[in-house]
């Protein structure tokens, strides 16, 4: 599970790994003569760049990374590799790891950590043969030159990642909208963060029409959470603004999705998830910044009273929607927490949602979608943290005439395009209930993964948790 890592002086640990820079000379390793020449001929003649050799009475894992390699790539490649050391420690019962550089390599040592912190994530709470397969590695220590600060955000890091994936990785049986409010307001509560859950009598006094209607076909209330981080410090005046997508399970509704298509539909409050560890992650660190996050949650059913293909609803600001796929309801639900969000007068709103199967399609799980609007300048600090923390976005655009697909012959606007530019027509709808500086994250890719990818895992990956909180680190240290 979580793993428990910190900084030491100096260690007796004898399972280890060193980071080097690969041309720098192995003697400083302290090998014996035969371990020395095995290592110079996998290292200069093979090009291994991980090597795994008994020694000094554990094992001994000598990592090589190449400083010429682009920063971004080069991390990413340091936190895969932590993730091939994972899985050789847990096959070899290793509980604790020393992780060493004598190079100047205190980003690589870290992102190596991360790497090894991530993959070692499991989510087994409801296998009776749980203890059996837990990892046997618990502990990392890290003895290198490193920024402590650096440390300490890479284990909120990890934590809220992780804590991000066991919310996705619950089944709607085990999470409804209730249990999702109040899971996310404990833990925001527990580090010192403000939280506050509408229940379904205070959602229908506001008249959140999107919410209330796509919870119709379900027997469980909808909820609507504002999660608030407002330390005395903060720099920005305007609070920045996380949106998240709740949908605890997506049946499709009455548009009923096929059965293969719903199968890994408790994924669809993913950017609840991404928006919940994000503020996690910034009342841990104490960031000295305004922020506030925003979820609104339920399922999507079919039920007796179900919103139906046809209708028209009247969303919390007073638009007309003419509902025509019953699929289409993750913008229904953020419409209304965008348009709650102009009430902060927001520097900037981030909405972070499973929304379109047009998105998963168009890029695969690989990255994000993105779109912006009034936003381009901070868009490109953006995209660079993306590529730090390797949760990169592809910018789709947000051109006028897209928004025609959205006209309706009887309401303002109806719920769905047409069959092309599906992510960026739902886009163009969640533009219509802003008036402040937005960009949109369209998560339907990367948020939920069937088969295993290095640290990431499978199931739920938390992913643009590590990339918010990298870009609200770095925006809170530019003011
Ligand atoms: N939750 C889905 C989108 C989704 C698809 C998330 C695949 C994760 C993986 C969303 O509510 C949805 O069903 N969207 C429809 C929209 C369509 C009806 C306009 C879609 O993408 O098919
Ligand atoms: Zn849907
Ligand atoms: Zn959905």
């Amino acid at each position: 599970m979580a793993l428990f890592i910190h900084h030491v002086a100096q260690s007796n640990t004898s399972d280890r790994l060193f980071l080097t820079e690969k041309n720098e000379p192995l003697e400083t390793l302290k090998l014996n003569q035969e371990a020395l020449e095995f290592v110079k001929n996998q290292r200069d003649k093979l090009k291994k760049e991980l090597i795994e050799l008994n020694q000094f009475g554990g094992i001994q894992f000598l990592l090589f990374f190449d400083k010429e390699m682009d920063e971004a790539k080069r991390l990413e490649w340091c936190r895969k590799q932590g993730a091939q050391v994972n899985k050789s420690a847990n096959s070899n019962g290793i509980s604790t790891l020393l992780l060493e550089t004598k190079s100047d390599a205190a980003a690589e040592i870290l992102a190596v950590a991360e790497g090894l912190a991530l993959s070692n994530y499991q989510f087994h709470k409801y296998r009776k043969d749980a203890a059996d397969k837990k990892n046997s590695l618990e502990k990392l220590e890290i003895l290198a030159d490193i920024n402590l600060k650096k440390l300490e955000h890479l284990i909120i890091a990890v934590e809220a990642n992780c804590w991000a994936r066991d919310l996705v990785n619950e089944p709607l049986n085990k999470l409804s909208a209730v249990d999702l409010a109040e899971q996310i307001s404990t833990k925001f509560r527990a580090v010192g963060g403000k939280a506050e859950v509408f229940n379904k009598q205070k959602i229908e006094a506001l008249k959140m029409g999107g919410l209330l209607s796509v919870n119709k076909g379900s027997i469980d209330p909808p909820t609507f959470t504002i999660l608030e981080w407002k330390p005395e410090n903060a720099k920005n005046t305007k609070p920045v603004v996380l949106v998240g997508k709740g949908v605890v399970y997506d049946t499709g509704g009455l548009s009923l999705k096929p059965s293969n298509a719903m199968d890994t539909m408790k994924c669809d409050m993913g950017g609840a998830a991404t928006v919940a560890a994000s503020i996690f992650a910034v009342a841990s660190a104490k960031l000295p910044l305004h922020v506030i996050a925003l979820v609104p949650a339920t399922d999507n059913r079919p039920d007796g009273n179900a919103y139906v293909p046809g209708d028209v609803i009247t969303m919390f600001d007073g638009t007309t929607v003419e509902v025509l796929n019953t699929d289409a309801e993750g913008r229904l639900i953020l419409a209304d927490a965008l348009t709650y969000a102009k009430k902060f007068s927001p520097e900037i709103v981030f909405n972070f949602a499973t929304l379109t199967g047009a998105a998963a399609r168009a890029i695969g799980s690989q990255g994000i979608v993105a779109m912006e609007v009034k936003a381009a300048d901070l868009f490109c600090d953006l995209a660079q943290s993306g590529n730090l923390v390797h949760e990169r976005l592809v910018k789709f655009p947000m051109w006028d005439e897209y928004r025609e697909q959205l006209r309706s012959e009887i309401a303002d606007l109806k719920n769905i395009g047409g069959p092309e530019g599906g992510a960026i027509t739902a886009g163009k709808f969640l533009e219509h209930f802003t008036d402040y500086p937005f960009v949109h994250f369209d998560i339907a890719g990367p948020a939920f993964i069937e088969k295993r990818d290095s640290y990431r895992g499978i199931g739920g990956t938390g992913t643009g948790v590590r990339l918010m909180f990298h870009y609200l680190n770095e925006y809170a240290n530019k003011l």
